[in-house]
């Protein structure tokens, strides 16, 4: 049985992009595999929440997590603040980062980019943050979206830095997992770019049927091809790739048809793709109306977690002080 970690922001609700990029996978894993999936609420301090909106976004996302399916007695669900020993790593961790490696992220230029009034040190050290997340639990396997590959490239480097500075062969070094197949990246309505919870392109597992329809019929598409077999447009590709998640191979074969003969109506695909979106997420987004108003539920899938996680974070950090030299006089 192999140890799986992955994670999620609290900063706004689950969208189409974190179900198939993240959660999906995860549902296959927790059958077999040693699962852990935890709500990265010391990642989220980056962008200054209130403690008001902390702590009702992680209430939402616990839910959502469940709605979707993850299982708490298959999986340990928990919030990454409970468990003191991942910032502990994440400091020991931090004295064998560089400046250097951690300023040249993607991830970093992005949110620098976004955020150029709060360039925090959390910014800068996230990747060694989501390094102690995964290697806490000397995980394998990361099913995460294509997004996250840079990020799990550092983690690989803390691990095997660490094994080296120490002469052990302790931590595995973990990879991202998609079943053998390309890492998923659901884009936006916008035409380009990835479905995102703060671009304002994305379709929410908890959004209502009207408003969801409203953006698919308002989504980017081009102005129709013009000849046959032509290449399809970035925009219309983007429409095909969430079809390709939501509906059936029948129905993604036939859009396609259409497009290379040119007779295509946006119109068409776009009420199709509403309808099987909706389809997709009605179920779910009943759920998380449950859910949320179960506090009693809730607190105890939370504190659950927090005991199981804290069991293997425990003995995680105990052995790293014993390999660091934190030893008892
Ligand atoms: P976050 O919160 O941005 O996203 C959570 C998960 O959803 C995936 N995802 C997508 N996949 C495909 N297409 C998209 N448009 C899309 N948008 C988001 C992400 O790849 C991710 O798997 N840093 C992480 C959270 C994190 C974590 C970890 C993940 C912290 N520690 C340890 C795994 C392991 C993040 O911000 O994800």
């Amino acid at each position: 049985m192999e140890t799986v970690v992955s994670g999620i922001r609290p900063t706004g609700n689950l969208h189409l992009g974190n179900y198939f990029g993240a959660i999906k996978n995860f549902l296959k894993m927790q059958e077999e595999q040693n699962c852990y999936f935890f709500i990265a609420d010391y990642h989220s301090l980056t962008t200054h929440p209130t403690p008001e909106n902390l702590h009702e976004s992680v209430k939402q996302v616990l839910a959502e997590y469940l709605a979707a399916g993850i299982d708490p007695e298959k999986s340990t669900i928990y919030i990454q603040s409970d468990l003191p020993e991942i910032a502990e790593l994440y400091l020991l961790l931090n004295m064998n980062a560089y400046i250097g490696e951690l300023e040249r992220t993607t991830s970093f230029k992005d949110k620098i980019r976004a955020q150029p009034d709060n360039v925090n040190a959390g910014l800068l050290t996230y990747p060694v943050l989501m390094a102690a997340d995964i290697i806490v639990h000397k995980a394998k396997k990361v099913p995460v979206g294509k997004d996250q590959e840079q990020n799990l490239e550092m983690t690989r480097k803390f691990a095997r830095r660490f094994n080296h500075i120490y002469k052990v062969d302790y931590f595995p070094e973990p990879t991202t997992f998609n079943f053998g197949e390309d890492l998923i990246k659901i884009p936006g309505l916008d035409g380009s770019g990835k479905m995102g919870k703060s671009e304002g392109n994305g379709i929410f597992l908890f959004e209502d049927p009207a408003s969801i329809k409203k953006k698919v019929m308002r989504a980017v598409t081009d102005s129709g091809p013009s000849a046959m077999n032509q290449t399809v447009s970035e925009s219309v590709q983007n429409l095909f790739d969430i079809m390709k998640q939501v509906s059936t191979p029948d129905t993604l074969d036939f859009f396609k048809e259409k497009y290379a003969s040119c007779d295509i109506r946006y119109g068409d695909l776009k009420k199709q793709l509403a309808e099987d979106i909706i389809n997709f997420t009605t179920p779910i987004r009943e759920k998380i109306e449950d859910i949320k108003a179960n506090d009693a539920y809730l607190s105890k899938v939370a504190q659950m977690g927090a005991e199981k996680a804290r069991e293997s974070a425990v003995k995680t950090i105990k052995e790293v002080r014993e390999i660091i030299g934190f030893r008892k006089f």
